[in-house]
């Protein structure tokens, strides 16, 4: 998809909230956080034209998998269109109804969730519902990675996974926090479960 046919769908949907894909450089910034000589299973949410998807997919091993959770029914059409590898698997859901569509095998099995969806359009309750649904996806160590324009991730983040690391990209549109969360099995401050 161009520039402009990314653009034409943030015009029609606010939640796309960025006017532009994320540039490469951003892209590859984030994924150091990723090991790629390892077999992995990877949730994607608000894959959006496939910025992130493309890269995952050129380094991922063969043995890895790689799930897509996304909400414009545009975005996700254009995925299932030029997506053609047994890897990938594209769902037109919502972020907080992604253990709907895993497989009992790989709930709590998951490496990372790596998410570019705007929590700061979202209410706190909402925040906490898909926070919530990652963590119980996630294996123990597994790792919540998620580039936001702001830092207000923060707190519903230290609520559900008790810590969180972060790093500015000021060379993207929009500038970018990229944050990395561990699910390490802390207490989440609501269930204490
Ligand atoms: C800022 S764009 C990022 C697009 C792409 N990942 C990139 O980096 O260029 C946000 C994406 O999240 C999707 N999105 C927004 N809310 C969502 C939700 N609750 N669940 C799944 N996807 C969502 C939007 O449709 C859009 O594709």
């Amino acid at each position: 998809m161009g520039k402009i046919d990314f653009f034409k769908t943030f015009v029609k949907d606010k939640d796309v909230a960025s006017v532009i894909p994320t540039s490469r450089r951003c892209v590859k910034k984030v994924c150091t956080h990723i090991d790629f000589s390892e077999d992995f299973l990877l949730v994607e949410y608000g894959p959006g034209d496939g910025a992130f998807t493309k890269y995952l997919i050129e380094n991922m091993s063969e043995g890895s998998r790689l799930i897509l959770i996304e909400a414009n029914k545009n975005f996700a059409g254009h995925l299932r269109d030029t997506i053609d590898d047994p890897r990938v698997e594209i769902h037109n859901i919502l972020a907080g109804d992604v253990r709907d569509v895993l497989n009992e095998k790989d709930l709590g099995s998951v490496d990372y969730v790596l998410s570019g969806i705007p929590f700061s359009f979202f209410d706190m309750d909402r925040k906490r519902i898909i926070l919530k649904a990652t963590k119980d996806i996630l294996k123990q160590k597994g790792k919540f990675l998620a580039y936001q324009t702001s830092g207000h991730l923060k707190e519903p983040v230290m609520e559900v996974f008790g810590n969180y690391e972060t790093e500015f990209e000021m060379l993207n549109i929009p500038p970018y926090f990229i944050y990395e969360v561990i699910n390490n099995g802390t207490p989440t401050a609501e269930t204490g479960q």
